[in-house]
This record gives C-alpha cells, sequence and structure tokens, in this order.
C-alpha cells in the first residue's frame, strides 16, 4: 500500500468526522423510522433534495403510516405525486404498503434482502433503509456514489456498467464494514456527491477525501466519471384532443392500472401510427369526435419522459349540448381507460394529470 493509500478504517472515519459537520437537516432526519426512510428515499430516485422536501412533507401529512398508505386510493396517492413524474414509484409504494401489512404485519422487513422482494424496492433502496434504520453494512450505490468513486478511483469503464458497479462495490465494502455507523458512511457519501463531487463542479478544496482522490490529483477531476454517448431517446408522435362541453368541462381519460403512466388522467387521443397524420390519428383514437365540431389545432406540446421524447399534436373541439356521452375509447391505443370524465378547468387540481396532458390542457383553456 503507498504510503498516501489511508486505511479503509480511517477514510470511513475522515468521512464521518466531515459529515457530523455538515450534515443538511432534511425533514426524515428528524426521526428516520423505516417507513419515513422508504418514501423519502423512493422520492429521491431521479429527484433532486430541495425538489423532494415540499412533496415530502405532504406525503407524510396525508399518510403518515404504512397502514395509511396501503388504505389510500391510489387517486390520492397520485394527486400528491403529481409533478414528482416516474409515477411507478408512487404506485409500487402503495402495492408494497398493501403487502406490508398483508405478509408482514404492518412492520417493513428489517433487511436488504428481505427488503428487495418488495414492489418498487431494488438494491439501492434496500440497502439506504438496511443500513440507515438497522444498521446492516451493506453500500448503497447510486449515481452520486458511483461518480465520487470512479474520481477516487480513477475508473476507466463507463459507470453504468456492471464492471464499474462491482469495482465500485469492491471498494465499499471494507470501508463501509470499518465505519461506525454504516448508515451514516452511506449518506454521507451520498452527501458528498450531491453539495461537492457534483457533476459539473467538483469543490475539491471542501472534500474532506481530496487528498486521496486521484482525480483531484490529476488536475481535471470533472473528466470522470467516463460515460460513453448513448443513443439519443426516440421521439414518438402522439395526438391529444380537449374536447369541450358548452358549460366548459373538458373530457379527461384515466388510463389503465399497470402501464406506463398508469391510472394518471389525459386528454384523449393516443400514439400516431408510422406514416399517420394527426388528423386521421384523430379519427382513429378518438371515438368522442364523431360528435364533435369546429376541430381545430392548437399546437404542439413537447416532454420528455425518460425512454422517450413525446410530440404531442393537441387539437381543439366542441360537442353541442347533450352532444356525446362518455364512451370508452375502444380503439384509442394510449387511453384504452375504464374510466372517463367531464371536468371543469377549476377542478383540475383534484385530478393527477400528468405534465404532457397539464401542458396541453394549458393551451385549450382559455381558447
Ligand atoms: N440522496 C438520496 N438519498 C440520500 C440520503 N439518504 N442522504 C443524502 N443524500 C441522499
Amino acid at each position: 500500500m503507498p504510503p498516501s493509500t489511508p486505511s479503509p478504517r480511517s477514510g470511513a472515519a475522515a468521512l464521518l468526522r466531515w459529515f457530523a459537520r455538515v450534515r443538511r437537516p432534511l425533514p426524515w432526519r428528524d426521526a428516520p423510522t423505516p417507513y419515513a426512510v422508504w418514501v423519502s428515499e423512493i422520492m429521491l430516485q431521479q429527484t433532486r433534495v430541495e425538489t423532494v422536501a415540499g412533496y415530502y412533507a405532504r406525503f407524510m401529512a396525508a399518510f403518515p403510516d404504512v397502514a395509511a398508505l396501503a388504505a389510500a386510493d391510489i387517486q390520492d396517492v397520485l394527486r400528491i405525486w403529481q409533478g414528482l413524474g416516474y409515477y411507478s414509484r408512487a404506485r409500487n409504494l402503495h402495492r408494497a404498503a398493501a403487502a406490508v401489512m398483508r405478509d408482514h404485519g404492518g412492520a417493513l422487513p428489517a433487511t436488504a434482502a428481505e427488503l428487495r422482494t418488495l414492489p418498487g424496492i431494488g438494491a439501492y433502496t434496500a440497502a439506504a433503509i438496511a443500513s440507515i434504520c438497522h444498521g446492516e453494512r451493506i453500500p448503497v450505490v447510486d449515481g452520486n456514489v458511483l461518480r465520487v468513486a470512479a474520481r477516487r478511483l480513477l475508473l476507466a469503464e463507463d459507470v453504468r456498467t456492471p464492471a464499474a458497479r462491482r469495482a465500485v462495490e469492491e471498494w465499499l465494502a471494507p470501508r463501509i464494514g470499518a465505519a461506525a455507523s454504516p448508515g451514516d458512511f452511506n449518506e454521507a457519501l451520498m452527501e458528498l456527491g450531491e453539495t461537492l463531487c457534483r457533476p459539473a463542479a467538483a469543490d475539491c478544496a471542501a472534500c474532506p477525501r481530496a487528498r486521496n482522490c486521484a482525480a483531484r490529483g490529476s488536475g481535471d477531476p470533472l473528466r470522470w466519471p467516463v460515460r460513453e454517448a448513448a443513443a439519443p431517446p426516440p421521439v414518438r408522435r402522439a395526438v391529444a384532443l380537449a374536447l369541450r362541453r358548452p358549460d366548459g368541462a373538458f373530457l379527461l381519460v384515466r388510463r389503465s392500472g399497470e402501464r406506463f403512466l398508469g391510472e394518471m388522467w389525459e386528454l384523449p387521443g393516443g400514439f400516431l401510427l408510422e406514416g399517420e397524420t394527426p388528423r386521421r390519428g384523430m379519427v382513429r383514437t378518438v371515438p368522442q369526435l364523431a360528435t364533435a365540431r369546429r376541430l381545430r389545432r392548437l399546437g404542439t406540446v413537447h416532454h420528455a419522459y425518460s425512454h422517450f421524447r413525446l410530440e404531442l399534436e393537441v387539437y381543439a373541439a366542441e360537442v353541442p349540448s347533450g352532444g356525446v356521452g362518455i364512451l370508452p375509447a375502444a380503439s384509442h391505443q394510449a387511453s384504452a381507460t375504464p374510466d372517463a370524465r367531464w371536468i371543469q378547468p377549476g377542478d383540475l387540481a383534484d385530478i393527477p394529470l400528468s405534465k404532457a396532458p397539464r401542458l396541453a390542457l394549458a393551451l385549450a383553456v382559455g381558447t
């Protein structure tokens, strides 16, 4: 071991001393029950701490424990989640709460291995709950930890590869093994990545581990982590119709449960087929169009989802009084739903709507 390489024990101790000094007073740290840590860690996936804080407070006020969440209507859970994105996280939390009530007597299991059997709890969340709440010596490897480790070790592989993850886990194992508190060790490393060792800026002067960091020594720490250029996500084109009744209400349809954006509401419409024009796509996907009039184009909404970019052509039309009933849109690819409702613009806040339909409705309201 070269003289400048610290022992895992002294490295972990230095990290924990730093964390004790700078630890942010986050709401879920006041009383880190397994439920609080679970909810916060699920929210923190793909989402910044500053964004999560408000959502977390509203979620815990509405569903203070596992039993309350399990008993809740999924529509109420999604309404609180609305705007955080990645809605399968909310559906899985709700499903897992029911499983905890049914199979675990209402208490989350204590080990990472058992936690991973619950819907939506993967390696990262299981390790966070088990280490923070029960002291299990298991490393959390999220994007922040991967970046810190890639810089510390000058990892040559793309950090998203299994080989890179293995190298990081091997580096972490003796360190978390020697840490006085495994939960604090994991939180400290995540916090280091979020506050100092950031993607486009590295505050090495404030870093407790800078002396031992190979990327810092290279003079250009931002060259790590290595990432191969990924293919850009595909563009998917869709149409949506803002269909309005004489009293101003819009028709909304609910997506079915198990799919992408399941249980969320949207305007009737759907994805276009290869080479299909938006008008033809509208006729094919919105049966209610048959009795509508004054069909007109309002504009295009762009929205980036995790795995595709949506280009949504938004149309408006009106139905005469006593016009269409609520026909289930059986042929309508993006919305073959069990439910449809006329909603007044002033009541839209009560309906879980994801970003793209919200933007589409904003084009239609007031036209
Ligand atoms: N990011 C995600 N989870 C975190 C945690 N528990 N502490 C600090 N940053 C985090």
